[in-house]
């Protein structure tokens, strides 16, 4: 199965850039830019990472990203994340990234999409990996913030793919976002949304992505699982849900498997994501290892996981056959 999962190829659909700060690239951009760090090793670093909630990650993520300053140490990062996806056999990546958690720091947002967008053309030259961004806006941020944001974003509206909705989920529904949300498929992004696992009101957070704000596709939103006329309504839009089976495990204790196979094996397009590797320690790869190991999936159902990373990309038509004719050989000679 290991094999298997590695050689076929997959797309990442719900990935923080800004997850993927492993600790030697923190204390090499730290030292870059003359900033002191509260350890002193990898090891300590890593033996921090304690959370066991969404709220006490993102204390973690945000105050890390004190060290992302220059527009190379954003390219530095994002080319790290891009080398670690050819090596899983990654071959498209829409990469989340938070501009707010940035600028709100008094980094310019021409910094951090600068930086992004050289890595996402030099890994598309030299690694063999397609990628696109989408730009989040942090939900425990106002509804003006995030408006302002959009629209700091619209001379770079060519690199951008689609926006997105992430950070602390409590007390902070789709709602609050929707006229965001309109403006900016007015502005021709595509959209998404967070809805994080076992969030307070979520059947009702996921009521709003599907009715109100009517997303392209829906970040997590697992909980829709056992509630048939939620389910109904994501079959009935063909809509993709983006699960992390690790990230789930750090921030509720369980992977959530009964619901991630529950949906696959009732047709939603889920598919499997990293979320934030660096800091839970699993790239897709391992994902979807764990994930097989603890549901004891079949191949078919592994390769169909495959399949729906791509059915469920923002791809063009002639890319995304492309690479799903590239899963059916490789599911066909093994
Ligand atoms: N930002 C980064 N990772 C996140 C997650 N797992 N949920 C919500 N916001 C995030
Ligand atoms: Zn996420």
């Amino acid at each position: 199965m290991a094999d298997l999962i590695a050689r076929l190829p997959k797309a990442e659909l719900h990935l923080h850039i800004e997850g993927t700060l492993e600790p030697e690239l923190k204390f090499t951009l730290a030292q870059r830019n003359g900033i002191e760090l509260e350890h002193r090793t990898v090891d300590e670093v890593r033996a921090s990472y304690t959370f066991d909630s969404l709220a006490s990650f993102l204390t973690v993520y945000y105050d890390s990203m004190r060290v992302l300053v220059t527009v190379d140490d954003f390219y530095d990062l994002t080319m790290a994340y891009l080398r670690q996806a050819a090596a899983d056999n990654v071959r498209h990546v829409e990469i989340f990234f938070d501009p707010q958690a940035h600028t709100s720091r008094g980094v310019p947002f021409s910094t951090v999409i600068g930086g992004l967008r050289r890595a996402v053309v030099d890994a598309g030259r030299d690694l063999g990996v397609h990628a696109e961004l989408i730009m989040c806006f942090l939900r425990d941020f106002t509804a003006e913030h995030a408006m302002s944001t959009l629209m700091e974003s619209l001379p770079y509206k060519h690199w951008i793919l689609g926006v997105g909705l992430d950070s602390d989920e409590r007390g902070n529904p789709p709602s609050k976002f929707a006229a965001v949300f309109a403006r900016a498929r007015q502005e021709g992004y595509l959209l998404t949304m967070h809805c994080d696992i076992d969030q307070e009101n979520i059947h009702e957070h996921i009521r709003q992505v599907l009715d109100d704000i009517q997303v392209d596709r829906i970040d997590h939103g697992t909980n829709a699982f056992g509630h048939p006329e939620l389910v109904a309504a994501i079959l009935k839009r063909d809509l993709g849900l983006t699960s992390c089976p690790v990230s789930n495990r750090w921030v509720t204790g369980s992977m959530k498997t009964d619901q991630i196979v529950g949906l696959l094996d009732a047709g939603v397009k889920i598919c499997v994501n990293s979320d934030d590797p660096a800091y839970f320690g699993a790239y897709v790869n391992e994902n979807l290892r764990q994930l097989a190991d603890e549901a004891a999936l079949s191949r078919d159902q592994v390769v169909q996981l495959a399949r729906n990373s791509f059915e469920v990309s923002w791809l063009p038509e002639n890319l995304r056959a492309a690479y799903l004719a590239e899963v059916d050989a490789v599911a066909a000679a093994s």
